[in-house]
């Protein structure tokens, strides 16, 4: 059994009803506990945690990387600002999946830029909470060394 970390940053709380046309209906609590049940049936336990706060996503991936096999990181406005997130994922160095819900490529350029992308194993976006459970699937085909290097 392997350990996946789901990691939410700033103003996911308010999922399904922030902004839906861009984001979706679904809430931030229906999206982990599909994923969750997702996992269990791949037999893995998943974390997840959500914060607004930088130095506390950071912590977090600092306290629970240890113990983990693979991060699923959204890390909201973050993702185009914070060289901390980049560097909190590099020091666990674990294989590092990025989602967004919205296809950020269609959106403002200052969203077209990622701390995350390139140290990230793969991103996905665009496809709403979907996104999410790919994320899932990949994490699971990554443990089961079906993914190349
Ligand atoms: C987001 C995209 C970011 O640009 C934005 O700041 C978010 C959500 C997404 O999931 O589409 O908060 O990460």
């Amino acid at each position: 059994m392997a350990r996946i970390l789901v990691l939410h940053g700033p103003n996911l709380n308010l999922l399904g009803r922030r902004e839906p046309q861009l984001y979706g209906q679904t809430s931030l609590a229906a999206i982990d506990t599909m994923l969750r049940q997702a996992a269990a049936e791949a037999g893995h336990e998943l974390l997840s945690f959500q914060s607004n706060h930088e130095g506390e996503l950071v912590t977090w991936i600092q306290q629970q990387g240890a113990q983990a096999d693979v991060l699923i990181i959204n890390p909201g406005a973050y993702t185009h600002t914070s060289v901390a997130l980049r560097d909190a994922v590099l020091a666990v160095g674990l294989p590092t999946i990025e989602v967004h819900l919205s296809n950020v490529y269609r959106r403002e350029a200052f969203r077209h830029h990622s701390y995350l992308a390139d140290v990230a194993r793969g991103q996905i976006a665009g496809l709403g909470a979907y996104g999410y459970l790919l994320a899932l699937q990949a994490a699971c085909a990554l443990l089961r060394g079906e993914i190349g290097t």
